[in-house]
């Protein structure tokens, strides 16, 4: 079946985050919104189906998960991933934020230094200071429009007695896909400082395809027992308010660890509905991925032709999977309150400040291009207008 992208049913109203909780975030509802992670498009039909008969039903009590939601896990990871991973590793989570918050919890203790790598989804950064961990950012480096890991500098960060590394594969928000050169030398030096690594690979299935994500926990060999992967059907096929994730936990005793956590917490049952979608994503939502990254990919060349042509002193940075684009403003030489302030109150669009990410992002804005191209074509009219009235003042 072909999907049809350009024409999706509006959010307004619907309490999401993106389109309704505009006014207590920017002070304003009357924006057009770009921010939230999330995609403005209609999920695959099979899971829209599966959750209809579902909800038909008309009983939603405690229930579990079956051996055929696991199986569609182990399944998507051979497929998609050609990783053979094993159904025993998976641990249930509400959300990989929580997830990332429970590990931290099972696996450190306060005074704990962890590291991350900067720019980076912000959540990273709560997580670690809100359970009193130390936290160490090592800073990505720019280069001809492209990001690259400072090996230098994450050497010399993990030799600080660091216990665990988060880090985001591939990068929010930067955009990168980590080759396997990449991975293998952030793995030599976690292997050599003994530091336990936090993968959080939720935007793994979104790749442009020139370009392979490799789980990094597929390449880690002996050292795989201290590398836990996060991962979710949330943002590939845009599910996310269902608030169902996992975690792939290879060695046993962590396993235990992280476990308890859930247990204390008592979370070890799921959403009906968010178990449903995933097993129906996993299984019969690969149609609807394939024609999805031709969609988001076309409209990366769209924003990235508009923006060489008709707004030049923009850069859009080099990306490779992910459908969140980072804009370079620098060029303009506003101060990045005087940037924010010209985008909501002048151009009149919601876009998620670079800063937000660490200072490495200040000039910098995160735009989501997960929406109808007329949309996006919308706002880039807009912003276009704007900076040139600017620039001619
Ligand atoms: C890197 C990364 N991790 C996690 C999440 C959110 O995960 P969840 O909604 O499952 O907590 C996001 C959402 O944008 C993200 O970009």
């Amino acid at each position: 079946m072909k999907y049809d992208f350009d024409n999706s049913p509006g959010r307004g109203g619907t309490n999401c985050y993106k389109w309704d909780f505009l006014f207590q975030k920017f002070g304003d509802e009357d924006l057009l919104p770009l921010w939230v992670a999330d995609m403005d498009l209609v999920t695959a039909r099979p899971i829209v189906t599966a959750l209809c008969q579902r909800a038909q039903h008309g009983i939603y009590g405690y229930s579990f998960r079956p051996d055929s939601y696991y199986q569609a896990i182990k399944g998507w990871y051979e497929r998609r991933h050609a990783w053979e991973i094993s159904t025993d590793w998976i641990v249930d989570s509400p959300g990989v934020v929580p997830a990332i918050n429970f590990a931290l919890q099972a696996y450190t203790s306060p005074g704990d230094r962890i590291l991350v790598q900067t720019p980076v989804y912000d959540p990273f950064f709560e997580a670690v200071v809100s359970n009193n961990r130390i936290l160490l950012k090592s800073s990505l480096i720019l280069e001809n429009n492209h990001y690259r890991i400072d090996f230098d500098d994450m050497k010399q960060k993990l030799s600080q007695d660091v216990k665990v590394l988060i880090f985001c594969s591939p990068h929010n928000p930067v955009g990168r896909v980590w080759r396997k050169s990449e991975l293998l030398h952030l793995l030599a030096l976690c292997v050599e400082h003994q530091v336990l690594v936090l993968s959080d690979e939720i935007h793994s299935d979104i790749i442009f395809p020139e370009f392979r994500h490799i789980p990094l926990a597929s390449l880690a060999g002996s050292y795989q027992k201290n590398i836990i992967t996060f991962n979710a059907p949330s943002k590939t096929f845009n599910v996310a308010g269902l608030m169902n994730s996992y975690v792939l936990i290879p060695d046993s005793d962590l396993r235990e660890g992280f476990r308890n956590i859930l247990v204390q917490n008592h979370l070890l049952e799921g959403n009906i509905f968010g178990m449903i979608a995933l097993e129906a994503a996993y299984t019969s939502g690969e149609e609807w991925l394939n024609q999805l990254i031709g969609y988001l990919e076309s409209n990366y060349a769209f924003l990235c032709d508009f923006i060489e042509t008709e707004i030049p002193f923009l850069r859009v940075i080099e990306m490779e999977g992910t459908y969140l684009a980072w804009l370079d403003f620098r060029a303009l030489g506003f101060s990045d309150t005087e940037l924010a302030e010209i985008i909501v109150k002048k151009a009149r669009i919601a876009l998620t400040r670079g800063s937000q990410y660490g200072k490495e992002g200040e000039g910098f804005m995160r735009l989501n291009f997960a929406c109808p191209r007329y949309f996006l074509e919308t706002v880039l009219l807009r912003l276009k207008k704007v900076l040139q009235e600017i620039s001619n003042q």
